[in-house]
This record gives structure tokens, C-alpha cells and sequence, in this order.
């Protein structure tokens, strides 16, 4: 494949662009701009060959930093950025119908032609044309727009390890909280609230106290007091059956799915079942099965995706219901 570098190459315009531009320049001294011929800088990336995505599938391609999905519909190809705006899952491996994908961790639906999320209107995924010259997959990149300044949003944040799988992640508070490196400390996810242990705080002195180099993750709510400590500890084991009860209904539904670990959140009501396997619309049924049998809520998650983000202010926000930090 062929590095960016090379990826350069010039794309004269459609008598539609020389038509937008004619309208778009203004007439000098009355007399009407004729633009005989402009030339159009688009850049094209190469990502793959049109071989190895056949009829009716689709595959991931990875290329200048970015994951994009491309589906071959009737021997059209068509690309879409590959994360779900929902929680980033990968679009690539849901289910296609038509020109519709659905996403495999909760089903929102996105058109592989236009991007747009037929399911939750407001949520497109970036598309790029896709030209196959030679027998390979070229995409079209808009050309890079300059990020604006960034304010100082005033979250202080913390690097914090949380989660059974030791995710590592920013948070952020709106008020200090009183913690240090290796405290244990209260944060809230969209899973919940869970337990997280600081790995740098702005109490340490190695970042000032508030940038903005990163979104949080969540929010710190409080330094762990030992009531808390002693809850957690209370929670780690098993609740006793829950994995052979899990087995059994899996293996009726679908033995290819393997539960590797769980975890209780911190909420004392919630267990956290990690598998590895695809994410079937089954494993919500067996959820509210064992979750009925257990009187816990039991929830399926696979290994691949991303960390959690925040709940409250939002994805991406430092998770607080109404920081007033701007995030939307
Ligand atoms: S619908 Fe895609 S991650 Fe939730």
C-alpha cells in the first residue's frame, strides 16, 4: 500500500463545481467571471484492494489514523468512519440490510451510503467516496480544517485505572478532590459508579490543575472513604452460581460466546459479565434472565470495545449531571 505521501493526485471539477463557481464569484464591472477550467485539489488514500471486500460484505480499513468501514453493495463500494457515535463500536462487523447497518452493541442504524443514522436522526458518521482504480480501494479526505483555540474549560482531571480490565482513563471534577497518586477514589461512568485507583491528580504536581489536552471519561466523585473500601472488598466474590447458570443458558443460545470475567459495580447492584464472542441480540435475553434470577442486573460486555464513557453531562463531558463546564 502505498504511504500518504504518495496519496496526492489532482481531480478536475464536474460542470457542476464550475457551475457553483461561476454563481459564487461576484461579476466585475457588470460583466459576468467565465472560468473555463479550474483545478480541483482533491487527495485520495489508498486503503485496500476491492478484492477483499466480495458482494454483500464489508471490512475495516485502516489508514492516516483513521478506521473506516467499507461495504460492497452489488459491486459499489461505499465507506463510513467505522467508530458508532453512540459508544464507538465497530459498524464493520454489524449486521448490513440493504444500504442499513445496524451497530452490533445496541442496534442504532446508520445508511452505508449517506451516513446518516436512520435510528437516532442527529448522529451521521462521517462517509468518504470510494474510487477502485486498478483494482484498488482509494478514498476521498476533506481537507484538514485548523481546530479552534482551545479555552480552559476549568475540569480539573485526573488520570485514573478503573474497571476489572484496568482501563486507564482522564476524569475530571469541577470542585478539587482531595486525592493523590495511588489513592483509591469514587468515579462515575455510564456503567455506573465504580471504584478507580489515581495514577496522576493535580494534587501531584505533574500537570497544572486544569487542561484540556483530553475529554474526560467520567467524573471523580470523592477520595474513597473506608466504608467504601470495606463494601468493595465485600463484593469481590462470585455471586454464588451466577457463571454455571450464565454457561448453561449460553451454551443453549450460543456456544461460541465465553464469559472470561465479572466484576460487581460499586453500586452493589450491578455485575458485569466480560466475554469474548460476537455481541448477539441473545445475550440482552439472557441478561434479564440471570438478572431475574440473581436480583442483580447483570450486563454482557464484550472485550473488544473501548472503555465506557461518561454518562451526565455527557459522552465525553466530566460526567457530572450539570457541570456547567459548557461540555455538551
Ligand atoms: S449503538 Fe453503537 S455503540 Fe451503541
Amino acid at each position: 500500500m502505498k504511504g500518504p505521501s504518495q496519496a496526492h493526485r489532482r481531480i478536475p471539477p464536474s460542470a457542476c463545481d464550475v457551475g457553483i463557481l461561476n454563481f459564487l464569484v461576484p461579476a466585475v464591472g457588470g460583466a459576468k467571471l467565465n472560468i473555463e477550467r479550474v483545478e480541483w485539489m482533491l487527495e485520495t488514500i489508498p486503503i485496500g484492494l476491492a478484492s477483499e471486500v466480495p458482494l454483500g460484505a464489508s471490512k475495516i480499513f485502516e489508514s492516516d489514523g483513521r478506521r473506516v468501514a467499507v461495504f460492497n453493495l452489488d459491486g459499489q463500494f461505499h465507506a463510513i468512519d467505522n467508530t458508532c457515535p453512540h459508544r464507538g463500536a465497530s459498524l464493520a462487523v454489524g449486521h448490513l440490510s440493504g444500504t442499513i447497518v445496524s451497530c452490533p452493541l445496541h442496534g442504532w442504524e446508520f445508511d452505508v451510503i449517506t451516513g446518516d443514522c436512520t435510528s437516532h436522526a442527529g448522529n451521521p458518521v462521517e462517509r468518504f467516496e470510494v474510487h477502485v482504480e486498478a483494482g484498488e480501494l482509494r478514498i476521498e479526505i476533506p481537507p484538514a480544517v485548523e481546530p479552534p483555540p482551545v479555552k480552559d474549560d476549568g475540569v480539573h482531571r485526573y488520570l485514573i485505572r478503573y474497571g476489572a480490565l484496568g482501563w486507564v482513563a482522564w476524569f475530571g471534577s469541577i470542585e478539587t478532590v482531595e486525592c493523590r497518586h495511588k489513592d483509591r477514589v469514587v468515579v462515575n461512568t455510564s456503567r455506573g459508579l465504580e471504584l478507580g485507583e489515581v495514577l496522576s491528580s493535580p494534587l501531584d504536581g505533574r500537570r497544572p490543575l486544569s487542561v484540556n489536552a483530553e475529554k474526560p471519561t467520567g467524573e471523580v466523585l470523592r477520595r474513597a472513604s473506608d466504608d467504601d473500601l470495606a463494601q468493595v472488598k465485600l463484593m469481590s466474590a462470585e455471586p454464588p452460581g451466577l457463571l454455571d447458570a450464565c454457561e448453561q443458558l449460553l451454551a443453549a443460545h450460543d456456544p461460541t460466546v465465553d464469559v472470561v470475567d465479572f466484576e460487581f459495580l460499586f453500586d452493589g447492584e450491578t455485575v458485569v459479565l466480560y466475554f469474548l464472542g460476537e455481541q448477539l441480540p441473545e445475550l440482552e435475553t439472557i441478561g434479564e434472565q440471570l438478572s431475574k434470577q440473581f436480583h442483580f442486573e447483570v450486563r454482557f460486555f464484550p472485550l473488544v470495545e473501548p472503555p465506557p464513557q461518561a454518562g451526565g453531562c455527557g459522552s465525553g463531558g466530566c460526567g457530572s449531571g450539570g457541570c456547567g463546564s459548557g461540555h455538551e
